[in-house]
């Protein structure tokens, strides 16, 4: 039974009914829509608007329906949405007295409602993936600390670095992930029940009870921004985005790692898979999924974003489309963040391949410009007699750790023995003390403020 059928005298035309009913998906926060009707209608009892009798029957006969869903005994179908659902069952189940769940209620607050329990839901667990996450990036990192790697820019050999400053640069990202739906939540968690259709009530509601029976840390203060507002879900997908954009990021390293080319990362067997054709196969499907999942989101974000768009006061139909988009971002980030912690803890980096590749690619040209200008040249200077030494060892396939100390004595007097070591990669490493660096000792101090951080969440 449709919930505003009075005014009508003919049935809605079936496609457009098939096109205006939402059940098929807002059937996901049934959980949600129920807890908030029961914190309704106890309200409405304890405001005497109803009788505390007709709340508690109308509260009891929520909790069955709940636990009739949740156990498969009644499935949400055959009525226009989520909310339509669960009050024609009630009133199938408890009579007339189901019929006054919706008084001083809009299912326009409700739905609003609705979406930022099922939010909160979301966003609460995913602070717990992205913590264990981090955990896990900071474990390894402590571990692969000594591992050397080449950093890249322009994915040119840049300068020698380690595995660990490597996983702290991502662990910090998805700390910020953290950190960034924190700070979301405060904006998702306040409460639009009472703000009515759009103009709020004339029954003497009381909303703050509502929100403390929900877990709201307070109400919405305007009725027609309570229903109409979707900021809240804007910034949460743009929150589920960037963690999208950090995981699409390191997944693609990830994947070029795994290659014969690079051999930086041996992918675990569990989290692989083979070719129906080739025999020797061992693909970083995971990656590659963890990458391109980042394009559902990104679209999410682009839909919601579209459909808010000159969306005019208070609610309009249109918002119907907000949920898709958000149940689809949340699932999409909730699984990305279980699987990819997965892999973090399985997989296996091969220490050897990435040792020997920090030194290519004259990644210590930095080093022995460094050491000339530590000696007192100017540093755009000594960055130009350096390049000359790097030319020199491309023409006569030497490298900046196989020249003798005569030969780059011949491009400034200003060097003697200790340019020998300045070159050495471990060296350049251990040098590299600055706040950021990748020295071990300013490892272990990232270490210590990350996890600090991380505590507070
Ligand atoms: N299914 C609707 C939605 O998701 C519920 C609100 C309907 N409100 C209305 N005025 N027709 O937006």
């Amino acid at each position: 039974m449709k919930l505003w059928s009075g005014r009508f005298t003919a049935e809605l035309n079936d496609i457009a009914e098939q096109f205006n009913d939402s059940l098929p998906f807002d059937r996901l926060m049934y959980r949600q829509d129920i807890r908030g009707s029961i914190a309704h209608c106890t309200m409405l009892g304890k405001c005497g608007i109803i009788t505390e009798d007709e709340a508690k029957t109308l509260a009891a006969a929520l909790k069955a329906i709940l636990a009739d869903i949740d156990n498969g005994k009644l499935e949400p179908v055959g009525a226009e949405d989520i909310h339509s659902f669960v009050e024609n069952t009630l009133v199938s189940r408890v009579g007339d007295v189901g019929k006054k769940l919706h008084t001083a209620r809009s299912r326009n607050d409700q739905v609003a409602t609705d979406i930022r329990l099922y939010l909160r839901d979301g966003i609460d667990e995913q602070i717990g993936l992205l913590k264990t996450l981090v955990t896990a990036l900071a474990d390894k990192a402590e571990k692969e600390k000594a591992t050397a790697m080449p950093a890249y820019t322009h994915m040119q050999k840049a300068q020698p670095t380690t595995l660990g400053h490597y996983l702290l640069a991502y662990a910090n990202m998805f700390l910020r992930d953290a950190q960034r739906l924190i700070d979301c939540r405060k904006r998702v968690n306040v409460l639009p029940l009472g703000s009515g259709a759009c103009a709020s009530t004339t029954f003497p509601i009381d909303r703050e009870y509502t929100a403390k029976f929900l877990g709201f840390d307070g109400v919405t203060q305007n009725s027609l921004d309570g229903v109409s507002d979707r900021d809240f879900a804007v910034e949460y997908l743009s929150c589920a985005t960037q963690a999208m954009l950090h995981l699409s990021r390191i997944n693609e390293e990830f994947v070029y790692w795994s290659g014969e080319e690079f051999g930086f990362l041996i992918l675990p067997d569990e989290f692989s898979t083979g070719s129906s054709i080739m025999p020797q196969k061992k693909n970083p499907d995971v990656n590659e999924l963890l990458r391109g999942k980042c394009g559902r989101v990104v679209g999410d974000l682009m839909s919601m974003i579209t459909v808010m768009k000159g969306l005019p006061l208070a609610y309009n139909k249109d918002m119907q489309e907000d949920k898709e988009p958000l149940f689809d971002a949340v699932n999409t980030l909730s699984l990305s963040l279980k699987v990819f912690t997965a892999f973090m803890n399985a997989v296996e980096f091969n220490r050897q391949n990435m040792n020997a590749a920090s030194a290519g690619g004259h990644s210590c040209a930095t080093e022995c410009a460094d050491y000339l200008a530590a000696k007192g040249l100017p540093f755009r200077a000594a960055h130009e007699v350096t390049g000359k030494i790097v030319l020199y060892c491309i023409d006569n396939g030497k490298t900046l750790q196989s020249l003798t100390v005569d030969e780059y004595k011949k491009f400034s007097p200003l060097f003697d023995d200790g340019i020998l070591k300045a070159v050495l990669p471990k060296n350049a490493i251990a040098r590299r003390k600055a706040i950021g660096g990748c020295a071990s000792e300013e490892i272990d101090r990232q270490l210590k403020v990350l996890r600090n951080e991380l505590n507070k969440i």
